[in-house]
């Protein structure tokens, strides 16, 4: 991870980059950073908030050769790999809220964003957009976003070193991934669920097609959240906003 890494001043979104040198055959493994992004992406069209060296604004380019069902689990396995860097670089709590968004204290520092090519059901490349609140100040925030999200450096009471953080995110994922490859899903999953904050708590999963509120149970085998609503029936929830 992290072998070719094409570094940017002001960009877009590198998810944008990426997804064109993955077109043209950029090697697994190629990371795109930017100091600035001038029109990051979010999941479910949103914008990211991504202001000038204040965060870690990234997208990473991976040809994993896995069916095209279990390309959500890199997502997870993201989350996780993030975690542990965060956990390994301040003396922060991070956890995790299903599927891609890293909390402290409550507060959103991290969102996760993957993409696929693929030609039929087969996957070409996976592109993983992270966006890590590092150096921001309370007031870098937009006004709207201030209860949401947070930084590192606000709940840290300190600035930290962007590069340390990304050298030691490309670590815990290169194992991670390795692991994964070897092993399959299972041994991430069960580093998730030690780090997933919703698991047994009541939930309200937010989807396309309306939402469906009750007991997250966990993840199945495969990655999907499972939710128990009040009939006791069980909902597999693949994409979603989870509300706590
Ligand atoms: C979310 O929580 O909605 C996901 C946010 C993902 C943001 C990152 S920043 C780097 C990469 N480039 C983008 O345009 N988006 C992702």
């Amino acid at each position: 991870i992290g072998k070719v890494i094409h570094y940017e001043e002001t960009v877009d979104s590198t998810q944008k980059i990426a997804h064109l040198l993955s077109h043209e055959g950029a090697v697994e493994g190629t990371v795109v950073i930017a100091e600035e992004q001038t029109g990051g992406r979010g999941r479910m069209d949103r914008a990211w908030h991504s202001p000038k060296s204040t965060g870690i604004w990234m997208s990473l380019i991976l040809r994993p050769k896995i069916p095209i069902q279990r390309a959500p689990q890199l997502t997870l396995l993201t989350a996780v790999a993030i975690v542990q860097a965060i956990e390994e670089t301040t003396t922060l709590t991070p956890q995790i809220k299903w599927p891609n968004d890293i909390l402290v204290e409550q507060q959103k520092v991290t969102g996760i964003l993957t993409e696929l090519q693929a030609d039929a059901d087969r996957i070409i490349s996976v592109i993983i957009g992270m966006g890590l609140n590092i150096n921001q100040t309370e007031d870098d925030f937009p006004p709207e976003l201030r209860q949401i999200a947070t930084s590192l450096r606000a709940k840290e009471g300190k600035e930290l070193d962007r590069a340390e953080i990304i050298k030691v995110i490309f670590q815990k994922f290169e194992t991670l991934y390795m692991l994964f490859l070897e092993k399959g899903f299972y041994p991430i999953k069960l580093l998730w669920e030690s780090y997933a904050i919703s698991v047994g708590k009541e939930i309200t999963a937010r989807t396309l097609n309306g939402s469906i509120s009750g007991k997250a149970l966990g993840i199945t085998d495969e990655g999907v959240l499972k939710v128990e609503d009040a009939l006791g029936e069980i909902h597999q929830i693949y994409s979603a906003d989870i509300e706590l």
